[in-house]
């Protein structure tokens, strides 16, 4: 059974999953806006990735005895000044996240709950793949300015 330490932590981040859904879906209305389909479209999908985390972690939470809970979500930003500062941002974003699963690892060790320790690395590794995902998309734009934004944008508008 899960302590009620970890499923706290656990149910805080079900929240901070929502969080960053409400962040994708945000910035896929913010580039649908602007003529960016492709943008959207892949930010939509990012946002449906986040709703997933959520549930899985409310699933591991029930299935381990406890109690998952959806707790108040902020508010989300809902302009940008580009699309280069839209993926800064969810650059930023998701090494603030990488943080929050490492702490989430902590507690789980500190409760000395192996099974909590194995299922949270996959998340752990999870988030390498994130951060890589969009620094490559980061890198891109940096090096090609506007041509680039016209062809990641095609290219983006591709992902399932
Ligand atoms: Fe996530
Ligand atoms: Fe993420």
């Amino acid at each position: 059974m899960i302590s009620q330490k970890l499923q706290e932590a656990i149910n805080a981040q079900i929240v901070a999953e929502m969080w960053s859904a409400n962040l994708y879906l945000s910035m896929s209305y913010f580039f649908a806006a602007k003529g960016y389909e492709g943008f959207a479209s892949w930010m939509k999908a990012q946002a449906h990735e986040e709703s997933d985390h959520a549930d899985v972690l409310a699933q591991y939470v029930m299935k381990r005895g406890g109690q998952a809970k959806v707790g108040a979500v902020d508010a989300v930003p809902q302009e940008w000044a580009s699309p280069l500062d839209v993926f800064e941002h969810v650059y930023k974003h998701e090494c603030h996240v990488s943080e929050l699963i490492d702490k989430l690892v902590d507690v789980a060790s500190a409760e000395k709950d192996k099974a909590s320790q194995d299922f949270l690395w996959g998340f752990v590794r999870e988030q390498v793949e994130e951060e890589a995902t969009v620094q490559g998309i980061l890198d891109k734009i940096k090096l090609g300015g506007d041509v680039a934004l016209y062809h990641l944008d095609i290219q983006l508008g591709a992902r399932k």
